[in-house]
C-alpha cells in the first residue's frame, strides 16, 4: 500500500483492523502488524496459526515477508496491535532487526487503542546476532 502521509492514528487503527484478520483459533490471541518502510509504503501482517502449532507464523514475520516481497529494504516504524499491547517475541525482534536501525520505532498498541507503548529496536534487542566483520 502506498501511503506517503498516513497519520500515526491511522496506522494504529490499521494494525488493530489487521489483527481482526488473524487466524488464531488455537491461542485466540490475534495480533496485527503494520510496517512503514523507508519509502513510506505501508505493509501489513497478522498471525497465522496452524494445527501443528509449531508452524504458526507471528504477525511481525508475516508483515516482514510482505514488506520485503513488495520491495522494501528498510523499516522506519513498526506497529504491533494485540490485547495488552504486548511487545514482540524474541524471534520477531531478531527478524525485524535485519531491516531496522537502532532507532526504528516499535509501537505496541492494545486492541482498544487505549494503551500504547513506544520502544526502539535498540531498547527491545540491545545485541542482535550479526555475522562478524571479516576485514582485519
Ligand atoms: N504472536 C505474534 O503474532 N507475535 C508475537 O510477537 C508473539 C506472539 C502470536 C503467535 C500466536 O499465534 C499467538 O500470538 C500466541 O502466541
Amino acid at each position: 500500500m502506498t501511503a506517503p502521509n498516513h497519520s500515526i492514528q491511522e496506522l494504529l487503527q490499521l494494525a488493530i483492523k489487521t489483527a481482526g484478520n488473524a487466524h488464531a483459533p488455537y491461542s485466540k490471541f490475534p495480533v496485527g502488524c503494520v510496517i512503514v518502510d523507508a519509502r513510506r509504503q505501508v505493509h501489513i501482517g497478522c498471525n497465522v496459526e496452524n494445527a501443528s502449532l509449531g508452524l504458526t507464523m507471528c504477525a511481525e514475520r508475516v508483515a516482514t515477508g510482505s514488506a520485503i516481497a513488495a520491495g522494501a529494504t528498510a523499516f522506519e516504524t513498526v506497529i504491533i496491535a494485540s490485547q495488552g499491547a504486548v511487545s514482540p517475541c524474541g524471534a520477531c525482534r531478531q527478524v525485524l532487526a535485519e531491516f531496522c536501525s537502532r532507532e526504528t520505532k516499535i509501537i505496541c498498541v492494545d486492541l482498544d487503542n487505549a494503551n500504547q507503548q513506544e520502544h526502539t529496536l535498540a531498547n527491545l534487542l540491545p545485541q542482535q546476532f550479526e555475522f562478524p566483520t571479516t576485514d582485519q
